[in-house]
């Protein structure tokens, strides 16, 4: 496929619209009439609330409702199944019974006339409790562990050959819990006209979110619009539909005006998910050239009590490196908090922490380079699942990113480099990523202006959604960029999946595409059938699109979409759906893959640590925007820093509270953090993934930032850290 607007740089079309203030966050939609909700929260970890004092917060000032369990209507959640990975048991039912199961869950909802009089109104309701501890560490012995459906992978014997090999490493990792943290709060405005329910809401998922909140208040789906056109960034916390969203409909319906609710930062550490807290077991045996001989991986993630919360932890040690004998193993522990979800590379992320810790580990136990013992270990297929790799480009990532990393000037040696006082040391880590493709729908309307107008209820949290579809409907249709407008962030729209997974592009574009091709096959039947066309009683053999304009071969006639919808002035309209091919899925184990660089220049008397750049190169298929996709690359590099170096938050075993559930003290990466970061995409042509050849970008850009800077601490320091994040402490102590 030759490309003339896909694979191009374009900056993004939302660019003016956001920096002027244009852009409407969903917060941002106040309605006419409109009250303030605040919910107050639960302060302890596990019990049953005794008594609400609502009386007293009634009469307060601009107070104009509060509901509790004691006065709030039963709600009917029905069963709804839609995330991802759908969570397995039950979603929290918000004010529906006395009991609390986690620190932080919503007890009470005040609305009133202003923001100032609720919040002060939620600050002053008396809420009592019979608590006791609830069970929030993983690591305690005691906490009931169990097994998710097909979690575990084995092949051939990873424990024997493990314990016969003559080189081996065996250790153990964990990384703290970690928060979204985007940059926008949770929002939701909810307005009833009668029973139908408008809702302007954070949501990287539209029509999962109308089928959720319709399934709760028991309505027609049709019944429920969700409007979101843009996101201040989500990260994964906004794929599913949160307590929020039914309070904020709940107080509306109550109260019968609009109803807006906003979380504070500090309840966005409560009920809006979090990447799980892992603990990890990583074995691996070789021989002395460095061929692995086995692998055993061995997770244990977090879920609450009422849902099992799944991601991918252990599974890129299926397929990552050849090797005979492989076992991953994955456990939950059942604890007492909210839902974890996914956040940014979700599993993925943290799954390949422990792996490529341990293979640098390795490769010093070996004295074999990192990149070389990955080459020696590169397989030709997909072992796990016995199949070719749609495309796989590990190797070239490497040999990509260690030339502009500059990697031939490190010295093997730990702690063998310096700059002045500082210790300098660089680390590499693989990187890897599934490319999903799920069902989506898209439609396109040709105007009589000459505007290619495309609708479909996606979402763009950020890496620019917007452009990169406008693109691939200018690129089918051959039409320059300007000339399309498209439009997501309705759930009225066509039907895309989750805005997450790194799937947006090869579910939404393929849709567009799809929608694309139709479009035009109904303009040209126009065009043949319009008596007064020129292109009247052609055969459709005989004319072909070229940039946009139809053409009739040997013959000077030609017309533009615009020349044909104006002669009727109606709109030529068409849907378009995809779907990956069932026997292409069958057929091929389909990832994208990667290689971080990272050098680091630690302080050896004070023990700080400075990321002082990283060089990441990706193979993703078909890059739609460059631009674009290197921004989404650096981002989830400065995402990695977080991971490797910042984020974590702690909860006081005592009643599971965050203790640093706010900006101050759960530490993420800010601009004197960042160094220079580089993204350089590798040539690959999937000719199997879809017909796009995009195998999506996003999580990948997280995935192996982390342990690329561990590697890179050791290398500088001649420590290991296997725990995240890496602190001061860790890197002084033996
Ligand atoms: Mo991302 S965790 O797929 O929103």
């Amino acid at each position: 496929m030759s490309t003339n607007v896909i694979g191009k740089q374009a900056t993004r079309i939302d660019g003016r619209t956001k920096v002027t203030g244009a852009a409407r966050y969903a917060a941002d939609f106040n309605q006419p009439n409109q009250l303030y909700a605040v919910i107050v929260s639960a302060t302890v970890g596990l019990g049953r609330i005794t008594t609400i004092a609502e009386a007293e917060v009634e009469r307060m000032p601009g107070v104009v409702a509060v509901l509790s369990h004691q006065n709030a209507p039963k709600l009917q959640y029905r069963p709804h199944k839609g995330v991802i990975d759908p969570a397995v048991g039950e979603r929290l039912h918000v004010l529906q019974d006395d009991a609390v199961r986690f620190y932080g869950q919503p007890v009470a909802v005040i609305v009133a006339d202003s923001i100032d009089n609720a919040e002060r109104a939620a600050a002053a309701v008396q809420v009592t409790y019979e608590a006791t501890r609830p069970m929030v560490d993983h690591a305690d012995p005691s906490v009931e562990r169990i097994a998710p459906e097909a979690s575990d992978k084995s092949r051939g014997d990873a424990e024997s050959a493990i314990a016969n090999s003559p080189v081996k490493v065996d250790e153990h990792y964990e990384i703290a819990r970690e928060n979204h943290n985007p940059m926008e709060p949770h929002a939701t405005i909810a307005e009833w006209n009668g029973d139908r329910l408008t809702l302007w809401s954070k949501s990287q998922y539209l029509v999962n979110e109308q089928a959720e909140i319709a399934a709760v208040f028991g309505l027609p789906v049709e019944n429920v619009e969700v409007i979101c056109p843009f996101i201040g960034g989500a990260f994964g916390t906004s794929l599913r539909t949160w307590p929020h969203v039914t309070l904020a409909a709940l107080a509306a319906r109550h109260v019968e005006r609009p109803v807006k609710l906003v979380l504070t930062r500090k309840q966005m550490f409560f009920t809006t998910g979090h990447r799980p807290r892992s603990l990890q077991r990583v074995a691996l045996g070789a021989t002395a050239e460095g061929k692995l001989t086995g692998i055993l991986h061995q997770g244990t993630g977090e879920t609450s009590r009422y849902e099992q919360f799944t991601e991918a932890l252990t599974t890129v040690t299926d397929y990552l490196y050849s090797c005979p004998n492989v076992r991953t193993e994955y456990r939950l522990a059942k604890l007492d908090t909210s839902t974890p979800n996914h956040m940014r590379g979700p599993g993925e992320a943290s799954g390949i922490f422990a792996l490529e810790s341990a293979m640098d580990e390795l490769s010093y136990r070996l004295g074999i380079d990192p990149i070389e013992l990955r080459r020696r270990n590169e397989p030709k297929i997909d072992e796990a699942e016995n199949k070719p790799f749609s495309s796989r480009s590990l190797i070239q990532c490497y040999e990509v990113g260690a030339k502009h990393f500059g990697w031939d000037k490190r010295k093997p040696e730990p702690r063998s480099m310096r700059d002045g006082r500082l210790l300098i040391g660089s680390g590499t880590a693989s990187a890897t990523y599934p490319a999903f493709q799920a069902p989506a729908s898209a439609r396109v309307r040709l105007l009589a202006d000459g505007i290619a107008e495309i609708e479909a209820a996606a979402s763009d949290m950020g890496p620019g959604t917007y452009t990169s579809m406008s693109q691939v409907a200018a690129e089918f249709l051959g039409l320059p960029l300007e000339k399309v407008r498209f439009k997501l962030g309705r759930s009225k729209y066509p039907q895309t999946p989750s805005h997450g997974g790194s799937w947006t592009m090869a579910s939404v574009g393929s849709a567009i595409r799809a929608a694309c091709l139709e479009v035009q096959a109904q303009a040209k039947s126009r065009a043949i059938e319009q008596i007064k066309s020129p292109l009247f009683g052609a055969s459709a053999e005989d004319l072909e699109w070229i940039g946009g304009r139809l053409v009739r071969r040997g013959a000077s006639s030609e017309l533009s979409y615009q020349d044909i919808v104006s002669r009727t002035g109606v709109p030529i309209e068409a849907e378009g759906s995809a779907k990956r091919d069932p026997e292409i899925a069958e057929r091929y184990s389909m990832h994208s893959f990667g290689a971080v660089f990272a050098e680091v220049a630690v302080d050896p008397d004070v023990g700080t640590i400075r990321v002082r750049r990283i060089v990441g190169a990706y193979a993703i298929g078909r890059v739609v925007n460059p631009l674009l996709a290197s921004s989404q690359c650096t981002g989830g590099m400065i995402g990695g820093i977080g991971m490797a170096l910042m984020e974590r938050t702690v909860l006081d075993r005592r009643d599971g509270r965050p203790v640093n559930a706010h900006m101050a003290d759960y530490l993420m990466p800010v601009n004197l953090d960042i160094p220079k970061l580089e993204a350089h995409f590798v040539d690959e042509i999937d000719p199997h993934v879809n017909p796009l050849g995009v195998k999506g970008l996003g999580e990948i850009a997280l995935v192996g930032t982390a342990p690329a800077i561990a590697n890179a601490v050791f290398h500088a320091t001649g420590k290991r850290v296997r725990t995240l994040p890496i602190q001061i402490e860790n890197v002084l102590t033996a």
